[in-house]
């Protein structure tokens, strides 16, 4: 068996086309200061803001390469996150590896982030006000890295980028901008949602490669 259908077996789907297998390039240019973001880090560390200061294990701020084309941002940190101080590190991440994998990409090109960087009490969805919270630093870390596209992973990262409340279903497969500098952003199943509901592998590979095209047609434009 190839790598490609290797890692779709990984993902739990049997026969996939893919475009060709290439890996994401760097952007070259500019890095941002390591400065900012040692001072971010630190910040969202020492962070008090909301009330899930007190049950986290710690902090889980984000990985991967700062200067990605490709910022995935899931939801927030789970058990294992909370415990490793790493995105996507328990079952859901195994799945979110092999999904890059598919197309591929692998950590060490993309950056992973969440939209809360602390652990909800029961893995619960994030409350309004700890997402207002939050986000800032979420944002600091786009203006950081300055990505071509985005790759939100499931409803909550979805609804908050593109302050919408409509299904998960109607927002894929369309490109959509955040933010003020209109970062091109992409939106696809969560990996536990995935893990759940095997049947939707499938669009969520359609998904991933809409993903790679369109970084492909954003590095050449
Ligand atoms: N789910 C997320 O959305 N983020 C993580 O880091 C882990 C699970």
């Amino acid at each position: 068996m190839n790598n490609h259908l290797h890692y779709l077996n990984n993902m739990g789907i049997t026969v996939w086309e893919q475009n060709s297998s290439r890996a994401c390039s760097f952007t070259e240019g500019t890095t941002s200061p390591l400065s900012d973001w040692n001072a971010l880090q630190q910040t969202v560390a020492a962070c008090t803001a909301c009330s899930l200061h007190q049950s986290r294990t710690q902090t889980v701020f984000g990985v991967g390469n700062r200067q990605a084309e490709l910022l995935i941002i899931g939801e927030a940190p789970g058990f294992y996150e909370d415990q490793q101080g790493e995105p996507f590190v328990g079952r859901a991440g195994q799945l979110l590896n092999a999904m890059l994998q598919a197309i591929g990409m692998n950590r060490d090109l993309v950056y992973i982030a969440n939209i809360l960087k602390c652990r909800p009490p029961n893995n619960r969805d994030p409350l309004p006000e700890e997402v207002n919270l939050c986000t800032g630093f979420l944002e600091q870390q786009i203006a950081l890295i300055q990505p071509k596209l985005l790759l939100a992973v499931g409803r909550i990262a979805a609804h908050y980028l593109l302050k919408t409340k409509s299904s998960l279903e109607s927002l894929r497969g369309k490109l959509h901008r955040f933010g003020i500098n209109q970062t091109p952003l992409l939106i696809t199943y969560h990996p536990a949602y995935l893990l759940r509901n095997p049947i939707d592998k499938r669009k969520a590979f359609m998904d991933l490669q809409l993903t790679w095209r369109t970084l492909e047609e954003l590095k050449f434009n």
